[in-house]
């Protein structure tokens, strides 16, 4: 049985995992519209990946016995200046999620609730490989600066890359 206190910040973890679905959902729009169909690709999948983030702790909650909730929506930001703004902020928002989860992971310690902090493993794991990856791409844009040509190629990576990650998680 979930603690008040665990139940209530793992609904807020809910929160910042639908926000950031939110936020990669607008950040692939602005991408598509502006012709960047790679990079659009890539954060339409990171987008779904959140949302599939959220309803695993949804469903945890209710699982151990508290009440999961639908967070209300923020309207999140619809214009971005450039794919390298757009990356660091993915990387500056992957940030903020992990301290989230840090800090639910040390209340799970301090509630003697190790259960949540088992199950809160996995959220880690995947932060390291959310920050990671980000910093990788934004690493790349830094190298390409305002060469066309290169921006070009960084957009058919990333279209094959969300390609690949489609195919390996078996989705069509
Ligand atoms: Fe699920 Fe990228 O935080």
């Amino acid at each position: 049985m979930l603690s008040k206190k665990i139940e209530k910040l793992l609904n807020q973890q809910v929160k910042f995992e639908f926000d950031s679905s939110q936020y990669y959902l607008a950040m692939a729009s602005w991408a598509e519209i502006k012709g960047f169909n790679g990079v659009s690709k890539f954060l339409y999948r990171q987008s779904d990946e959140e949302r599939m983030h959220m309803l695993k702790l949804f469903r945890f909650i209710n699982e151990r016995g508290g009440h999961a909730i639908v967070p209300e929506a923020d309207a999140p930001e619809r214009n971005f200046s450039t794919v390298n703004a757009v990356f660091e902020l993915v990387l500056k928002h992957e940030i903020e999620v992990s301290t989230e989860i840090n800090k639910l992971v040390d209340a799970c310690l301090k509630e003697k609730d190790y259960t949540t902090h088992n199950f809160m493993q996995w959220y880690v794991a995947e932060q390291i490989e959310e920050e990671n990856l980000a910093r990788t791409l934004l690493d790349k844009l830094k190298l390409i600066g305002n060469d066309k040509g290169g921006l070009y190629l960084f957009d058919r990576d990333l279209a094959s890359l969300a390609a690949s990650a489609q195919s390996e998680a078996g989705t069509p």
